[in-house]
């Protein structure tokens, strides 16, 4: 398997929309040309902030075509993850900071048909999800601390980006790139510079006058001379 990872995704976090009316929400970013959606759970455990779980996600997937890209900021995420493969995700992110046998939850997300995701917070090395880098369809580059929307983007985390690009390329190990937090065209564009194709993006998104515009610009901001 070789996904075209020049190609970039751009999934919107419906973290940034309107909760009163979520499937509109979903549909919007879809008719403006989204990609993926990017759902956030939260625990109140894992992370300080309680979103939505798997009844979001299945009514999410009668609400879209695109694909559902569920990001699990849980604290048993191998005892939920049945719930989010029967609700319909396509792929499932899980943290390596979280408590369960990791090696265990990624393989069971794929032997349900699942695209199997890793994600980092800030302040995890690189070197911490070794292991498992063979193993994942997705690498899940927090640019922020997770829990909140409408944070900063933390500039630091871009080496670890360029260090999963080359590692891939070294190994001809095989998962999109994908940054989360603080992603706007500017950021975008430092994230896919450094080989990052999948760009999740909450406020930047829902909060844009002209949201199809706002895609487009994350999936090929112009360079900035
Ligand atoms: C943060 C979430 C992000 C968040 C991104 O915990 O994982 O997906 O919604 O939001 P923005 O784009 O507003 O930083
Ligand atoms: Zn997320």
């Amino acid at each position: 398997m070789n996904p075209p990872f020049d190609q970039t995704v751009v999934a919107p976090s419906l973290l940034a929309g309107d909760f009163s009316r979520l499937g509109a929400e979903a549909r919007r970013v879809e008719a403006a040309g989204a990609d993926w959606l990017h759902l956030d759970v939260m625990d109140g455990h894992f992370v300080d902030n309680i979103s939505f779980g798997p009844a979001v996600v299945a009514a999410m997937k009668k609400a879209v075509s695109i694909p559902l890209d569920v990001h699990l900021m849980i604290s048993r995420p191998d005892h939920y993850l049945a719930r989010f493969i029967e609700a319909g995700a396509r792929s499932i992110s899980v943290h390596l900071e979280a408590k369960h046998e990791v090696a265990a939850t990624l393989r069971a997300t794929r032997e349900a048909g699942c695209l199997a995701g890793l994600a980092i917070n800030p302040g995890t090395p690189l070197s911490a999800a070794l292991a498992h880098l063979p193993n994942i369809d997705l690498l899940l580059v927090m640019t922020v601390n997770p829990g909140f929307g409408g944070q900063e983007f933390i500039a630091s985390t871009m080496d670890k980006v360029a260090a999963a690009a080359r590692l891939r390329a070294e190994n001809g190990w095989s998962y999109h790139i994908e940054v989360d937090g603080g992603i706007k065209e500017d950021t975008a564009r430092i994230s896919r510079e450094k080989g990052a194709n999948v760009m999740v993006a909450g406020t930047s998104v829902f909060k844009a006058g002209d949201v199809a515009a706002a895609i487009r610009e994350l999936r090929s901001s112009p360079r900035q001379t």
